[in-house]
């Protein structure tokens, strides 16, 4: 039996499927490459020694998606597959809500129709809003979202949490992650943003390896030790493993849960510069900017109850995390493109 892995080539995904397969998984990728490069393929066989099946194909494509399915024996399906930017979501909600919403609705109703009820969803750490209590457990109400990015996710849980009620068959889990940065550990695999990168990590790393002037300090007046915003960033390799043990509840038939995967600890915009200052010896040029829309003060979480369910706790901490993003940009200035 496989695991299929939608969006396995992007960032999040490609880590996945390596401890997935480190792990002893069979696993078949789908992916339509909308953000993403086909060259990741290759970089992940070459660190787990094993084939990555996969199939060029949208989500929102059925008859892709029943061929995929009459085919490969899928027992589980790992969900990344979307659209993440959140300016691009405010200017293209259309998109995003057919992408992100109509796609995985096509893709739940051809796994019911193939007998495959069992997801792992990628949530995120925004359907919290701004959150109720700092650190956030997953007992903290949804909140608000600032953009239909953020509403996709918390859409597609509630959603997922109604067919799960409906039909008790279905085991889902629903992964609230936080700010995931890093890198493989053998700088082959990383983060590759198109244009100019959104996320901080990203920017920085550009900033060090010369392709951009400065960092903008998304403002210095937030209720915070330094003013800059605070965030739980966690290694994307332990994010992926976090993936691999979640499977346990889909073997134990446990219906629906939902977890936090961060790191429980938050680190200010300028602790996260020194940090990889201290890391790299790259010294990072920046200057403070206004805040930016829809930015919280503070979001980290409480992780405890992965650690508790799942066995699951972050081993990486921020010098690891700024260590292996440099690695990756360094090894790769222009990502997969050579
Ligand atoms: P990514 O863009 O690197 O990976 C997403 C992959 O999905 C890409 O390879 C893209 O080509 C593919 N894809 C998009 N739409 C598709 C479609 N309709 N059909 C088939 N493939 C499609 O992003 P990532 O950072 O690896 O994020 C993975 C998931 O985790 C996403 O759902 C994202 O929203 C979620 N998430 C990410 C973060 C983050 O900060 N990176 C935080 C919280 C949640
Ligand atoms: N920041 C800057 N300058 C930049 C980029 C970011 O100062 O150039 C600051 C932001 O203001 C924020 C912090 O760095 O205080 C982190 O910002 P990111 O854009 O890296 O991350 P966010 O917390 O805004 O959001 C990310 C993803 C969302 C996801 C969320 C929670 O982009 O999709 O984490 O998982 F929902």
């Amino acid at each position: 039996m496989s695991i299929l892995v939608t969006g396995g080539v992007g960032f999040i995904g490609s880590h996945t499927v390596v401890e997935l397969q480190n792990a002893g998984y069979d696993v078949v990728v789908l992916d339509n490459l909308c953000n993403s490069n086909k060259k990741v393929l290759k970089r992940i066989e070459a660190i787990t020694g094993k084939p990555v099946p996969f199939y060029e194909a949208d989500i929102r494509d059925r008859k892709a998606l029943e061929d995929i399915f009459a085919k490969e024996k899928i027992d589980s399906c790992i969900h990344f597959a979307g659209l993440k930017a959140v300016g691009e979501s405010v200017e293209k909600p259309l998109e995003y809500y057919d992408n992100n919403i109509a796609g995985t609705l096509v893709l739940l109703d051809v796994m019911r129709k193939h007998g495959c009820k069992n997801i792992i969803f990628s949530s995120s750490a925004t359907v919290y809003g701004d959150p109720a209590v700092i650190p956030i457990t997953e007992e903290c109400p949804k909140g608000q979202c600032t953009n239909p990015y953020g509403w996709t996710k918390s859409m597609l849980e509630q959603i997922m949490t109604d067919m799960q009620k409906a039909d008790p068959e279905w085991n889902v889990v629903l992964l609230r992650y936080f700010n995931p940065i890093g890198a493989h550990k053998s700088g082959t695999m990383g983060e590759n943003p198109n244009g100019i990168p959104n996320n901080l990590m990203p920017y920085i790393t550009q900033v060090a390896v010369g392709k951009r002037e400065e960092l903008g300090v998304f403002g210095n007046d937030y209720d915070t030790p330094d003013g800059t915003g605070v965030r739980d960033y966690i290694h994307v390799v332990d994010l992926a493993i976090g993936h691999v043990k979640a499977l346990k509840k889909i073997e134990e038939k446990a219906g629906l849960n939902i977890y936090n995967l961060g790191t429980g600890t938050g680190y200010s915009v300028l602790d996260v510069v020194k940090n990889f200052e201290a890391a790299t010896g790259v010294k990072i040029a920046y200057s403070i900017k206004p805040r930016r829309a829809g930015d919280v003060a503070v979001c980290y979480s409480d992780a405890s109850k992965a650690e508790r369910e799942l066995g699951w706790k972050a081993q990486y901490g921020i010098r690891e995390m700024c260590e292996d993003s440099w690695r990756w940009q360094k090894n790769n200035p222009n990502g997969y493109d050579d």
